[in-house]
């Protein structure tokens, strides 16, 4: 008789968007005919741009042609894509990752999801609170985490490092306990928050000094306005013996449903002898058969002069909407956090309601649909989500509705 990964069974609850999608889905079908507008889940809402379009209608032609149709792509991505990114996400900026230290891939959350896979049973993650639910999850899933405290809603064998707004939603490095593996995500997909490059090379600094790994996930780089902000973990000094970077192309392209991301691994990442690009290569190449050659010509237009402009002109109008909801809900008395340097506000619910006390009000007196701080980790309740992924038009009905609470 088969069994199954008992540690599935340790996951506490389903995944919290689906959570709110099943008590949306309840509350529309018994609301017909309200109009309910989700500032919920970080999906996109703008069409791709006209030099991504353009880009991806010539590689489905090239398909047609003996001459030009391409098969399995390589593992680990096109050179014209590596080179790329390389010279515009790295050189520019002036960090030291070469071509061959990048691994293209079908998005973040995979990346996020798979690299616990290269990191021994044993070793200890540290995540921030609250958090991305994706580092968690997988380490439960591999086994990794221990034992769950509902009542705490925290692993036994998971290092927790508190974001509020005491420590300005910045982690403060682990006292106690020294990590194995430290995920970091900047700007941050709850909060909003960002560190600066000094905070960030604190990190980078005690790592390199305990031996630990840096996971750094910078899905939402596009969106950072401030200057002493770090794009990549490879502006600060001796990243590249302790930290990998995840990149997504939904954010700052519209990738959602299209799907490319990657992950750097530098080749001076070593534990003993073993560098973990080596190991992450070797996942990829068994598990991983490329991502799709088309869609790899439009990642590639996103750094084509034209992709640059209009994507700049593109997360700005999202920018636009965090600056419209950070600004109305302030206006109306809320106290709100992120917003500048990320897609995402951040807010203390109201009259010491709690996140999913909060997420039934917005839903049934403004009809809308946020996410409620609790399910990214216990130090998010009494917090709650909104994204500045909408259209302007409903993201201003949005924001006029909640006023009139
Ligand atoms: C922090 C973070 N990492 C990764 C992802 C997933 O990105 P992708 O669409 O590339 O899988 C998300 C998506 O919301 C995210 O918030």
């Amino acid at each position: 008789m088969f069994q199954v990964n008992e540690n599935y069974l340790k996951l506490p609850g389903s995944y919290l968007f689906s959570n709110i999608g099943k008590k949306v889905a309840a509350y529309k079908a018994a609301n017909p005919s309200k109009e309910v507008i989700s500032l919920g889940i970080g999906d996109v809402t703008q069409p791709l741009v006209p030099a991504i379009i353009e880009a991806l209608h010539k590689a489905v032609d090239e398909q047609a042609v003996a001459e030009t149709f391409r098969g399995y792509a390589p593992d680990l991505g096109y050179e014209f894509l590596r080179n790329t990114i390389a010279e515009n996400d790295y050189k520019k900026r002036g960090c030291d990752i070469s071509a061959d230290e990048i691994f293209v891939s079908d998005g973040a959350k995979s990346d996020s999801g798979n690299i616990q896979e290269i990191f021994a049973q044993n070793n200890k993650i540290a995540v921030c609170d609250p958090v991305y639910p994706v580092y968690v999850d997988t380490n439960v899933m591999a086994g990794r985490t221990g034992t769950y405290n509902p009542t705490t809603e925290q692993w036994s064998d998971v290092i927790y490092m508190p974001c509020t707004a005491d420590n300005g939603f910045a982690p403060e490095l682990p006292k106690g306990k020294t990590p194995d593996v430290i995920y970091l995500c900047f700007p941050n997909n709850p909060t909003g928050s960002t560190v600066t490059k000094a905070q960030l090379q604190e990190w980078v600094d005690y790592a390199n000094k305990n031996g630990s790994v840096i996971i750094y996930d910078a899905a939402y780089e596009a969106y950072i306005s401030e200057d002493n902000v770090p794009h990549s973990i490879y502006e600060c000094e001796g990243a590249r013996t302790c930290a990998i970077e995840l990149r997504s192309f939904s954010k700052n392209a519209g990738f959602t449903g299209v799907r490319l991301g990657f992950t750097v691994i530098p080749k001076e990442l070593k534990s003993g002898d073993v560098t973990l690009h080596s190991l992450w290569a070797r996942r990829h190449g068994t598990k991983f058969n490329g991502a799709p050659y088309i869609i790899q010509r439009a990642g590639e237009a996103v750094y084509s002069d034209a992709g640059k402009a209009q994507l700049k002109e593109q997360v700005g109008y999202y920018k636009e909407n965090a600056k419209i909801i950070k600004e109305g809900l302030a206006g109306a008395g809320y106290t709100v956090y992120g917003g500048v340097n990320a897609p995402y506000i951040w807010l203390k619910t109201p009259d010491q309601m709690t996140s999913w006390e909060f997420f039934d009000f917005l839903l049934e007196k403004g009809n809308i649909v946020g996410t409620p701080g609790s399910g990214f980790g216990p130090s998010g309740e009494g917090y709650f989500r909104l994204t500045a992924f909408g259209t302007h038009e409903n993201t201003k009905k949005a924001i006029e509705r909640i006023k009139a609470l």
